[in-house]
């Protein structure tokens, strides 16, 4: 694909990764990704922002075949799916200097073995001039990490955003259309890798927030040319409250916690508590990761398994701790067999999250009347403390 002009000498350049699954050998790719990077052609200056995942850097080289010069290359994160592609780049334009916040700088060295005088670090608010375009970068660390960056281009009113307001999705339409799409592709990232880092960046959005932004060009996914709604769906992600709703991840293996999950969700409804199940077995992570964001409880539903929990719910306890979700309440229900310590074992893999433990329901064998009353008694309490939090 060739580059793909944005405005007067702006241009996408970068790669469409239509078959990608999986990012981080970690979180699913459902619609595959992009790593988008720009290039501004000032009157006095020629700057490229970002590269691509080296898997795919000839497609980069390739878009800039017929450029002469690059003065500039912007580095606004180290994570090697925007830098990779570095060396490649250096080695056509040895006289590009490398653009990167102090942090960056560092990792960048560590991670692609850069000689240290090829950067030129920038400190917050700079400004670079490239003639009748002005760059001005914006440190807004922990999106999603140390080091990251964005540029404003200040006679565009443009925001180079990298991961930052991003989604992961393929599509060769350069700008957002479908908003409900996006809106849930954008979520899911948040929910996957932004979420335990919310204080930071709800510090970064105030900082973004007096800026007269027309155009936000992630480097995952489509350029927003109406960007409100998503600088909105941010701060809900990062500052509202959670939502009446209890996410409750499970495993089964013989029947009898699937029952306990079936009639708790039963009781859930019947109060009027939104439940989202997700059973461990089959489920997509990041799904789960994405309705974390908005869960005021989570119930685990777990069988008893060599005396702890079920491995995929300890791998999705492990998971939820390290997200460090806004949810408030937390309870745990499922079946044994003979003993055990799931409950114990659970509550010491989740230190990060700051909730209060509602009564466990735990059942030996095949549930019975007692533990279906004691599952009334956990929705009960439920409903009441969502309701009296005002939860919607
Ligand atoms: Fe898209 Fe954190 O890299």
């Amino acid at each position: 694909m060739q580059r793909r002009k944005i405005r007067d000498n702006i241009h996408w350049l970068g790669a469409i990764d239509w078959d990608r699954r999986l990012f981080d050998a970690l979180i699913p790719l459902p619609d595959g990704t992009s790593y988008n990077a720009y290039l501004i052609r000032g009157s006095a200056g020629i700057a490229l922002l970002d590269t691509v995942d080296p898997a795919m850097a000839d497609q980069l080289m390739r878009q800039l075949d017929g450029v002469a010069a690059i003065d500039y290359i912007v580095c606004h994160h180290a994570e090697q799916d925007h830098s990779g592609a570095l060396p490649m780049v250096l080695e056509r334009f040895p006289q590009a200097r490398v653009l990167a916040t102090p942090k960056a700088k560092a990792l960048l060295v560590d991670h692609l073995h850069l000689p240290e005088d090829v950067f030129v670090t920038v400190a917050d608010g700079e400004t670079l001039s490239l003639g009748d375009k002005t760059l001005r970068f914006i440190h807004t660390p922990w999106v999603h990490w140390p080091e990251t960056m964005v540029t404003y281009l200040v006679e565009d009113r443009l925001l180079f955003s990298c991961d930052f307001f991003g989604a992961h999705r393929a599509t060769n339409d350069l700008f957002v259309g479908d908003q409900g799409l996006v809106h849930e592709a954008a979520k899911r990232y948040f929910g996957e890798i932004m979420q335990p880092f919310r204080t930071a960046i709800a510090k970064n959005l105030e900082k973004l927030a007096g800026l007269p932004i027309e155009m936000i060009a992630p480097s995952h996914g489509q350029i927003y040319d109406r960007p409100s709604w998503i600088i909105e769906a941010y701060r809900d992600w990062v500052l509202g409250p959670p939502r009446n709703l209890v996410v409750f991840p499970f495993i089964s293996m013989h029947g009898s916690t699937r029952l306990l999950v079936d009639r708790l969700t039963a009781a859930l409804t019947e109060r009027g508590v939104t439940v989202e199940l997700f059973n461990l077995a089959v489920t997509d992570i990041g799904k789960l990761a994405m309705a974390l964001v908005d869960a005021a409880t989570i119930v685990v539903g777990t069988p008893t398994v060599l005396g702890g929990p079920h491995p995929l719910v300890a791998h999705a306890a492990f998971l939820a701790n390290a997200l460090r979700p806004k949810a408030r309440y937390l309870s745990v229900v499922g079946s044994y067999g003979w003993g055990g310590k799931a409950v114990e074992t659970l509550a010491g893999m989740i230190p990060n999250l700051k909730v209060e433990v509602l009564e466990p329901v735990l059942c030996k064998g095949l549930p019975d009347q007692a533990a279906f009353t004691a599952l009334e008694r956990l929705a009960d309490e439920i409903a009441r403390r969502h309701g009296e939090s005002g939860l919607q």
